[in-house]
C-alpha cells in the first residue's frame, strides 16, 4: 500500500511535463488508436517556402528523471504547449542545455539519414555534467531523436527541399527557489522541417565590447544561458547590415573564436585554420566533421588560437554549423576596417559543402560510417 502511493506521488511529481490542454490528449488518443496512422505520407505545406523557422509537427518526445537518478523509458506527446512550476529551475537559473541535428530523406525517399547523433547525444552529456543535470544515456538520446523523427515523418522535406530539425532540450524542471540545482529533469525532442539554407556569402563584425564566452564558464557547451546575451550585439551588427557578430577571446581580446552559432575557419593555401576549441568555443559536429572531411582530402589541418593579424592574411574564411553546414564569409570587419575574402565555386568551401552534405543525404557514399539510418 506503502509502496503504491510512493509510485503515485512520484509519478505525479514526475510528470510535471504533460500536454496543457485536454484536447491535445484527445488528438494524441484519437491519432494513436482511431485508426489515424499511418497519417499522409507528406504534410501540406509548401515545402518550397521553408526557411530555418518553427513549423509546428505532430509529436515531442518526453522522458523524465529525479536529480541523483537516470532516464528511463520516454514517451511520445502531441507537439504542444507545457506545463512548468514557476519555481522550475530551468526558468529561474537557467538551468538548461539544448542539441540540434538534421534528418534528410534519402534520393528517390529511399530510407532517412541522421548525422553523427552520437556525438549530439555526447554533447549533451558533456553539458549536463558542467550544469549539475543527470542525463539520458547516448542510446536514449539517439532513440528518441529516432523517435520523433518516425513520429513525425510526414514532416520531413522532401528530397532536395531541406531537412527535419530536431531540437533535443534538456532541463532542470523541478522547483527550486534557493541557488540550487532542481530536483527533477525533463528531456524532450521536438522537430520542425527547415528548409534548404539559403547561402549568401556571410559579412561578418568583430565584436570587441561583449563577450561570448570566459575562460571557465560555459562557452564549450550548448547552455541555453550562452544565446541571449549575445542578443544585443547582434541585433546591432544585423542593424548595420552584418549577417552575424565574430567573437573575440575574453581573455585576450586578440583571438577570434567562433560566430554567434557557427565555428570558423581559415584556408591559406593547403592549410585550413580553425581556433582551438578549448572551453570557450563549443565544439561543432560540423566543424569535427569537416576537419577530418579536410585531412583526408589533404589539407593541412590546425586547431590552434587564430589572431586577428593572422585572419587578415587569409585567403578564404568560412564559417561551418548544422544549419548552414559549410557558409563562405564575404567580409570582416574589425572597427571600421573590412578584409574581403574568396567566395563562390572555387573555393575550398564549397568542395567541403558539396561533400559533406552528399554525405549527409545519402548521394554520396558515407565511407566514414558518420550517417545512421532510421529504419520507419
Ligand atoms: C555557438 C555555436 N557554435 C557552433 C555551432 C555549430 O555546431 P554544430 O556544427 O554542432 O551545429 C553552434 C550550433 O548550434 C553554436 O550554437
Amino acid at each position: 500500500m506503502l509502496a503504491t502511493t510512493l509510485f503515485a506521488r512520484k509519478w505525479n511529481h514526475l510528470s510535471t511535463i504533460k500536454p496543457l490542454f485536454l484536447f491535445s490528449k484527445i488528438k494524441w488518443f484519437i491519432a494513436w488508436f482511431g485508426g489515424n496512422h499511418p497519417k499522409a505520407e507528406y504534410a501540406n505545406i509548401n515545402w518550397d517556402e521553408l526557411r530555418f523557422s518553427l513549423t509546428p509537427t505532430d509529436y515531442m518526445y518526453v522522458m523524465n528523471c529525479f536529480k541523483e537518478e537516470n532516464f528511463s523509458k520516454g514517451f511520445l506527446a502531441p507537439f504542444g504547449s507545457i506545463e512548468l512550476s514557476p519555481s522550475s529551475g530551468v526558468l529561474n537559473y537557467g538551468q538548461g542545455l539544448i542539441e540540434g541535428l538534421k534528418a534528410y530523406r534519402k534520393e528517390n525517399d529511399q530510407g532517412i539519414l541522421l548525422f553523427r547523433p552520437e556525438l549530439n547525444a555526447l554533447r549533451m552529456k558533456m553539458g549536463a555534467d558542467r550544469m549539475c543535470m543527470p542525463s539520458p544515456t547516448i542510446e536514449q538520446f539517439v532513440n528518441a531523436v529516432k523517435e520523433t523523427v518516425i513520429a513525425n515523418k510526414r514532416w520531413i522535406p522532401p528530397p532536395g527541399k531541406g531537412a527535419l530539425y530536431v531540437r533535443p532540450l534538456l532541463m532542470g524542471t523541478g522547483p527550486s527557489l534557493g541557488v540550487a540545482p532542481a530536483p527533477e529533469y525533463t528531456f524532450l525532442a521536438y522537430s520542425s522541417p527547415v528548409g534548404k539554407y539559403f547561402k549568401v556569402p556571410m559579412n561578418l563584425l568583430v565584436e570587441d565590447n561583449l563577450f561570448r564566452a570566459v575562460p571557465g564558464g560555459t562557452g564549450g557547451i550548448k547552455s541555453i544561458t550562452n544565446y541571449s546575451p549575445i542578443y544585443k550585439a547582434m541585433s546591432k551588427a544585423k542593424t548595420k547590415g552584418f549577417s552575424d557578430i565574430l567573437f573575440l577571446d575574453a581573455a585576450t581580446g586578440k583571438n577570434i573564436e567562433e560566430a554567434s552559432a557557427s565555428n570558423i575557419f581559415l584556408v591559406k593555401g593547403n592549410s585550413i585554420i580553425t581556433p582551438a576549441a578549448n572551453g570557450t568555443i563549443l565544439p561543432g559536429i560540423t566543424r569535427k566533421s569537416i576537419i577530418e572531411m579536410a585531412m583526408n582530402f589533404g589539407y593541412q589541418v590546425e586547431e590552434s588560437p587564430v589572431s586577428l593579424e593572422e585572419m587578415l592574411g587569409a585567403e578564404e574564411v568560412f564559417c561551418t554549423g548544422t544549419a548552414m553546414v559549410v557558409n563562405s564569409v564575404a567580409s570582416i570587419t574589425y572597427r571600421n576596417k573590412r578584409m574581403e575574402y574568396k567566395t563562390g565555386e572555387e573555393t575550398v568551401a564549397e568542395k567541403l559543402y558539396a561533400m559533406l552534405t552528399g554525405v549527409q543525404t545519402g548521394r554520396i557514399e558515407d565511407k566514414m560510417g558518420w550517417t545512421v539510418e532510421i529504419n520507419t
